[in-house]
């Protein structure tokens, strides 16, 4: 995989979401010469797909304290303290300039004020929403046409295989392989001191997820295969409420945004009967991880493949004004919230954990950052609090930028690739590792479960290496090829970190462990793969 192309560059964003994007545009103003690469279309990543909305303190009576003590709460005893309480602080000004940027936020018609919801966890209105339920979308257009307007320079079906670094481990730059691009077709390079991972997340390790396809894991695989820390990767978050399609959909299902129980929706049984009260004082707004244990529990109870999510009291013209993306979904699956209740099953939905950074965004890799859904900044501790994504990915995509503006990361020598990490897989192997994983480490875990999954995986992995051995080769590297071998990479990290952690604490749920147990585990899982592992 030589590269066959190469470009220059003082800074690399790997990612076009709200956390990439706002660091390139920071970046990129401090006088950086900036390049994004991204892996589809500048629009494709999960950023678009965000309902409900931004979380900050912006409303009248609310205040950071408040925001940083829900987070806390959801986080489950594993928040770092000092991340969140720069999340909340910092946030309500970085979404201010993301609105001067152009993403227009709804307002309300008496007031001209921010309006704001609640979700999941929130003991106060704080969602700041666009478009209704369309607050992703929104951000997404606003920051694509403000990186166009700046003449940013992006390179698009640009899928990251590794990192450069150079003798002393510095980071050199990104290897690539690139289709449909003219000039920078195939395998080429960019080549800077700096790369900041804006992938997200890894949603498609499961077969039925709110992810897009392209979250493959991609940045942390490739972040282990350069030898940086990991961390809570074994915290993945089961979105309560996804559209249910059947107990054989694959893929990306359709949200139903917290912000509809945020406004008043109930969660009930296959009987009608409401089952969140008397669980937890906010009842169907509680953390998302209670909600989802509490749909789960019922299903189980009740022999049912899903709850439903009744919103009929909302009438026709609520539903078309405030949620007009779901109500769309809903219709075009045959369900008409409007009048029936929605069938609602918890599906994968974020990565709490991911690249272990410090509070400017740096990785254990000097010149490596990481923001957004692919880095474990510290503030989502075992249960990321609703909303709080893409306040995350803006401020600390801002405080990479601040922290490179302010002269790191040094220059480094030129640089060599990262060997890749084992085998490469065929692409059907996706197929098999989200079966694994959808089996073995779902919302429910036992040891017996993950030790079933990860022996599944190891089998996958034996089987590319013996074919590897025959054959030399397991494939033509393609992009199914790459994402397979990346979601197999953290698939394994992830089952044996989940096998590790012996309690039930946030979104890792262990049905043999059913207890928080903080005088064990009150600490983070944090693995780095040595060289050889690589
Ligand atoms: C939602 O709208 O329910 C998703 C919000 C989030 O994941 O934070």
């Amino acid at each position: 995989n030589a590269p066959g192309w190469a470009l220059d560059a003082d800074v690399v964003v790997v990612g076009s979401g709200v956390a990439g994007l706002t660091a390139a545009l920071r970046c990129a103003a401090a006088g950086r010469r900036t390049v994004v690469v991204t892996k589809a279309r500048l629009d494709d990543g999960s950023t678009r797909w965000a309902q409900g909305g931004i979380a900050a303190a912006l409303g009248e009576g609310d205040t950071p304290e408040q925001h940083l003590a829900d987070t806390l709460v959801a986080g489950a005893g594993l928040c770092d303290e000092a991340a969140v309480r720069l999340l909340v602080t910092e946030g309500p000004d970085a979404v201010r300039r993301l609105m001067a940027t152009g993403a227009v936020f709804d307002t309300s018609a008496e007031t001209g004020e921010i309006e704001l919801t609640r979700e999941g966890g929130h003991h106060r209105r704080r969602i700041a929403h666009a478009g209704g339920d369309a607050t992703g979308a929104e951000i997404s257009r606003a920051l694509v046409e403000a990186v166009q307007r700046a003449g940013i320079r992006t390179v698009e079906n640009a899928l990251v295989l590794d990192l450069l670094q150079d003798a002393e481990g510095r980071t050199a730059g990104v290897t690539l392989h690139v289709m449909g691009e003219g000039q920078h077709d195939g395998v080429g390079a960019v080549h800077a001191p700096a790369v900041i991972l804006a992938t997200g997340g890894m949603g498609q390790v499961f077969s039925a997820t709110t992810n897009p396809p392209v979250s493959t894991g991609d940045g942390v695989a490739l972040a282990l295969r350069a030898g940086a820390e990991v961390s809570d990767l074994e915290f993945v978050q089961f979105h309560p409420t996804v559209l249910f399609l059947g107990p054989d959909a694959e893929g990306q299902q359709p949200l139903v945004s917290e912000a509809v129980r945020g406004e008043g929706a109930y969660l009930v049984d296959a009987d009608g009967v409401r089952f969140m009260q008397g669980q937890h004082e906010l009842a169907e707004l509680a953390p998302r991880d209670i909600v989802a244990k509490g749909i789960t529990r019922r299903m189980q109870e009740q022999g049912a493949q899903h709850m439903y999510l009744d919103a009929r009291h909302f009438g026709a013209r609520m539903w078309e004004q405030r949620f007009p993306t779901i109500l769309a979904a809903c219709r075009s699956h045959g369900i008409d919230p409007v009048t029936e209740p929605i069938p609602v099953a918890p599906a994968a939905h974020y990565a709490s954990g991911g690249v272990r950074t410090d509070l400017h965004g740096r990785t254990t890799v000097p010149g490596l950052y990481a923001c957004g859904e692919v880095a474990c900044t510290g503030v989502h501790g075992a249960n990321r609090l609703a909303s709080n994504s893409l306040l995350e990915g803006l401020v600390f995509a801002e405080r990479i930028a601040a922290d490179i503006a302010g002269g790191a990361p040094a220059g480094s020598g030129p640089g060599v690739p990262v060997p890749a990490a084992g085998p490469l897989q065929p692409a059907e192997a996706r197929y098999e590792v989200q079966r694994i994983m959808t089996d073995g480490a779902g919302v429910l875990r036992s040891a017996e479960s993950l030790r079933a999954a990860a022996a599944a995986l190891e089998d996958l992995y034996a089987k590319a290496l013996t074919a590897l051995e025959t054959d030399g080769k397991t494939a033509v590297p393609g992009v199914e090829t790459w994402e397979a071998t990346n979601l197999l990479c953290v698939a394994r990290v992830l089952v044996a970190a989940a096998l590790r952690r012996e309690e039930t604490r946030g979104c890792h749920w262990r049905e043999d462990h059913p207890d928080r147990d903080d005088a064990a585990w009150r600490r983070h899982l944090v693995v780095r793969l040595s060289a050889t592992e690589r």
